[in-house]
């Protein structure tokens, strides 16, 4: 038996197609596009594209885009210097500083100094409070993303037991609460974790990001189960450049019931579920209800 192929880049598509219908009508009632700012410290490559990438995206969905592209040396006083004009400026809805930063700058404070209106990747610690307590607010892109295929796929989520393996602030901490709230019963597991293949084994649903690469393999997988894998690592295999999950595809492909790809699976919808919450933000700054997106 083979798994369905959660196709993440058909759903991201039909998401943007939602998206940019919905943006001509907040324009007519505002006056203005939704904004999104993109904050960037130093010259990571890989965060340069997906920089790129955000800014190229606002602007084919019809909102305003402001990058800031700023040298790794700035300091800390500087950068929240300018998180503060981007609090203080109307047109900006949301605010996002690409992580990691460079070791000098204290990410933390930098992100807890954004506006939390204008927290578009739900990082701020109210957010995170309010994710924790039930409250509605803006949730970090990437598990968003996740959530929004498992319901595709799966419908009510309801009693299903989930595992999230990794508990980083970006994936895996929201990602298990996004369940929780969706009425899972959610395991977390992560590096100090005990026979985690065992406890993987009675998930129905296993959102996978420790960040290494095919970690979990197929006969780790309960028969049916529904498998997200949030992993990317770049590998030169066979002298050509690869993209790995942190699932062993291959093997868990025969035994899952659904699965996302690497690519083409959560990464396609971790820009759009950006551009669903610099929406969803434009709308909560101008007191607008929120067209129905997802
Ligand atoms: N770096 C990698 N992914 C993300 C993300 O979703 N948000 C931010 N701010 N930085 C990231």
């Amino acid at each position: 038996m083979s798994a369905t192929i959660i196709d993440g880049k058909a759903y991201a598509e039909s998401l943007a197609d939602r998206i940019a219908a919905a943006v001509p009508a907040f324009k007519a009632r505002t006056g203005r596009a939704p904004g999104l700012a993109v904050v960037l410290v130093g010259s990571d490559p890989a965060s340069e594209i997906y920089v790129r990438n955000k800014g190229r995206k606002t602007v084919e969905l019809g909102m305003t885009s402001f990058e800031h592209i700023l040298p790794a040396t700035i300091r800390q006083e500087e950068l929240l210097n300018i998180v503060a004009a981007l609090n203080a400026n109307d047109l900006v809805d949301g605010i996002l500083v690409q992580l990691p930063l460079p070791g000098h700058l204290d990410e933390l404070a930098i992100v807890a100094a954004i506006d939390p209106a204008k927290d578009v990747d739900g990082l701020h610690p109210q957010s995170a409070g309010r994710l924790a307590a039930g409250i509605a607010g803006p949730v970090s892109c990437t598990p968003l993303g996740c959530l929004m295929l498992l319901k595709n796929e799966l419908g009510d989520l309801s009693g299903l037991d989930a595992i999230v393996v990794g508990r980083s602030i970006l994936v895996g901490k929201p990602m298990a609460q996004l369940l929780l709230n969706a009425n899972c019963t959610v395991t977390i597991a992560h590096s100090r974790t005990r026979n985690l293949s065992e406890k993987v084994r009675l998930a129905d649903i296993v959102v996978a990001a420790s960040g290494q690469a095919e970690m979990i393999k197929g006969d780790w997988i309960k028969p049916g189960a529904a498998v997200i894998d949030v992993g990317t690592t770049r590998v030169i295999r066979d002298g050509k450049r690869k993209l790995l999950g942190d699932v062993d595809f291959d093997s868990a492909v025969t035994i899952a019931g659904a699965i996302t790809p690497v690519p083409g699976g959560v990464g396609p919808m971790t820009i759009m579920t950006l551009m669903h919450n610099t929406l969803v933000i434009a709308h909560h700054r101008s007191a607008l209800p929120v067209p129905p997106l997802w």
